[in-house]
């Protein structure tokens, strides 16, 4: 019988941090993917870093050896992810952005391919109002690096079908991940608590209470946490958080989601965190 993951093969859009992880975590499990960008540069960068990512995950065996890897292309324009069996969206988390890509999308792939969106916060609803099959939409809120982290944030809208839900079981079966399927609304589960926590952390370097390094040491040394909020934020991207924090401040409100001066500026001065070699902390080199 004819496999179409296989032989259709996935569609990424979008060749940023997390495009990328998504489509070295895919072709890592032997799945075809197709790579789609607006930027060049990008696109031009994807291969070399998809073929190192692959070699962490299995070096720290999170990533399977001996199989036959999926093929990786690239691709300018949305019309590629045409014969794509299911596709997962990872551009920038701009609601206008993301809208217009998604709206496109689900007139270019077949009914029933399964439309995923990796947003941070924008609800699924709300996007798949810009969809003309809405059932087809969900959101896998992978997280970095999603090559290494086997569980996904799943949040299913209002109007996400039953058959978009076993898709995804599909997909995620054949890319050893586990869902943790959440109920929609701005930032899901992740966001809405992690976010006011990054920003509540920027405001404190802000009023000098304490340095980046000794914020993140109480959660590390005190709380025992793997990472502090402060290099979270740097490995998230700090322009990611920053647009993060507008969605989730323009839906609900809060002013624990109005972005600290000082992060903003930070942004400004293309102080984006790990990506860019410097953030809260400095990396000497980009990551
Ligand atoms: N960085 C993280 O840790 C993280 C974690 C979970 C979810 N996310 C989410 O994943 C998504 C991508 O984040 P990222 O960190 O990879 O961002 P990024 O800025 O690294 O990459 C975004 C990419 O989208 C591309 N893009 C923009 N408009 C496009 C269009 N119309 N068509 C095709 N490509 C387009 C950009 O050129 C860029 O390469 C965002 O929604 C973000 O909130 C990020």
């Amino acid at each position: 019988m004819v496999d179409p993951w296989h032989t259709n093969g996935i569609a990424v859009i979008g060749a940023g941090v997390m495009g990328v992880g998504i489509a070295a975590l895919a072709v890592a499990h032997g799945l075809p993917v197709t790579l789609v960008d607006i930027d060049d540069d990008k696109l031009a960068r994807a291969p070399e870093l998809v073929t190192s990512y692959t070699r962490v995950g299995m070096l720290m065996g999170k990533l399977p050896r001996g199989g036959t890897p999926g093929t990786l292309t690239t691709a300018t324009t949305l019309d590629a992810a045409a014969p794509a069996w299911a596709v997962v969206e990872a551009v920038t988390e701009h609601a206008e952005t993301k809208a217009k890509v998604l709206a496109e999308l689900s007139t270019v792939v077949d009914p029933g391919t399964l439309l995923a969106t990796n947003t941070s916060a924008i609800p699924v609803a709300e996007l798949a109002a810009a969809t003309i099959r809405p059932a087809d939409l969900l959101a896998t809120h992978f997280m970095n690096p999603p090559y290494l982290i086997d569980a996904v944030e799943v949040a299913r809208g209002a109007q996400t079908g039953d058959a978009a839900m076993a898709r995804l079981g599909e997909l995620f079966e054949l890319l050893g991940r586990r869902a943790i399927v959440v109920g929609d609304g701005p930032g899901f589960v992740s966001n809405h608590v992690l976010m006011r926590m990054i920003n509540d952390a920027a405001r404190l370097v802000t009023q000098g209470r304490a340095e980046p390094a000794r914020i993140d040491e109480v959660f590390t040394e005190c709380l025992g946490h793997r990472t502090g909020p402060l290099a979270t934020a740097d490995l998230i991207g700090l322009d990611n958080v920053v647009d993060t924090l507008a969605v989730l401040f323009e839906r609900t409100g809060e002013d624990a989601y109005r972005a600290d001066e000082e992060l903003v500026a930070r942004v400004r001065a293309g102080r984006h965190g790990r990506k860019s070699g410097a953030g809260f902390y400095d990396y000497g080199s980009t990551a």
